[in-house]
């Protein structure tokens, strides 16, 4: 098999030539002709319950699958060394789906470790889709799973303080229960989790593999048994990624890797930097961690670095409001870098006694020129 950069550029795309193209067609159809009922209603059938489309009968529906999306989730199941990945509308409705795709199984109890995207967080301690969640550090996960445990999710690195897990040691202590990494902030370029026991990797693929902030979508990477399940709650609950934005992840995909070195590059170079001014009481970045998961689980220290300013809150909210080639913005792995304060925007729900603390900001570093960047932020730190 080809090496990663390699794979990301042709994935999904070996049809191509045969059709006399050279990028994939975008297929905006919400229905497709039925060719014969018979054909047409086993084809319903096998897609409805999380199939793939049969040789006969036609796609159907867009609901329940789209060419242009089917691309997309080809070459990132590639990417992250899995059978298959299902992509959804967002990153939220990812998670939805492997939730309830482990409660359609009677497994409606879920382990957690904290921190973990607020949104994340926020569903699983909201309990509005009828889980119950048990939280945990990683090493309290082999205490915490039970026989009717469905699924249990670390994020790492975590949203928002760039925490490490390490994913053998946790994918050992599930036992039979399903391990859900969030792979949201190192992507398939940095770290592949099913290679250290994960069987779900999702991702907010709104972030770097979209890469460049006009893209919502989420997906997970897994089996064959797992995408079956999935695809079949996609398919009633109606979380489907429109085919423009399958089109356009597809292609996000194919400078990932560059995107990804480039922008961690920079975010490197950026955590060092900070690490060195007054106004600046800690830096949490992955590569400056020392941490011995750098370099066997985890290939580089990615795109995105949080730290606190030492005037505390008042001193960080004035930062982000003072930035001004860095936009004050919550999402992250675009081209354009961004900064935002977790405690207030992206991790607001989270239950006070776990939310980041209030000096912290978050930047997530894009393409710009590092010296740019680190002018930017040098003014707005004397606020
Ligand atoms: C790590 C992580 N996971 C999941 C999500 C949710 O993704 P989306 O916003 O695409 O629904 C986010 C969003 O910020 C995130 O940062």
């Amino acid at each position: 098999m080809s090496r990663l950069d390699t794979r990301a550029v042709h994935a999904g795309r070996d049809d191509l030539a045969g059709l006399g193209a050279h990028v994939p067609p975008l297929d905006l159809s919400t229905t497709y002709p039925v060719p014969d009922l018979a054909a047409g209603g086993d084809a319903y059938q096998a897609l409805a319950t999380g199939g793939r489309p049969p040789a006969e009968g036609g796609l159907v529906y867009q609901r329940l699958w789209n060419p242009t999306v089917a691309r997309f989730e080809q070459a990132l199941a590639e990417l992250e060394g899995c059978a298959q990945a299902v992509a959804f509308s967002s990153g939220m409705a990812a998670l939805t789906a492997c939730l309830l795709a482990a409660a359609a199984e009677g497994r409606r109890h879920v382990v957690a470790v904290r921190p973990l995207y607020g949104g994340s967080d926020h569903l699983l301690a909201s309990g509005l889709l009828g889980t119950e969640v048990t939280w945990a550090t990683p090493e309290t996960v082999a205490g915490a799973v039970r026989p009717d445990t469905g699924l249990v999710l670390v994020e790492t690195p975590a949203n928002p303080t760039l925490d490490l897990v390490d994913l053998a040691a946790v994918a050992d202590a599930c036992g039979d229960a399903p391990l859900l990494v969030d792979n949201t902030f190192a992507t398939p370029v940095l770290q592949r989790p099913a290679e250290f026991g994960a069987t779900l990797v999702l991702h907010s693929a709104t972030k770097s593999i979209g890469g460049h902030g006009d893209v919502l979508a989420g997906a997970v990477a897994c089996s064959t048994a797992w995408a079956e399940r999935l695809r079949r709650v996609r398919a009633v609950t109606g979380a489907i990624l429109h085919p423009l934005a399958g089109y356009l992840l597809h292609r996000g995909l194919q400078t990932l890797p560059l995107r990804v070195r480039a922008a961690s590059a920079s975010a490197a170079r950026l955590a060092d930097w900070l690490a060195e001014q007054p106004e600046v009481s800690a830096v949490h970045y992955p590569g400056r961690s020392g941490s011995p998961l750098l370099g066997r689980q985890l290939l580089g220290g990615g795109s995105t670095l949080a730290f606190e300013a030492a005037g505390g809150f008042e001193h960080a909210a004035a930062i982000a409001e003072h930035c001004e080639l860095i936009t004050h913005a919550v999402s992250l792995g675009g081209v354009d870098t961004l900064i935002q304060h977790p405690a207030s925007l992206t991790h607001r729900p989270v239950e006070d006694a776990h939310k980041p603390v209030p000096a912290l900001l978050r930047l997530s570093v894009g393409l710009e020129d590092p010296e740019d960047l680190e002018a930017d932020l040098a003014k707005a730190l004397l606020r």
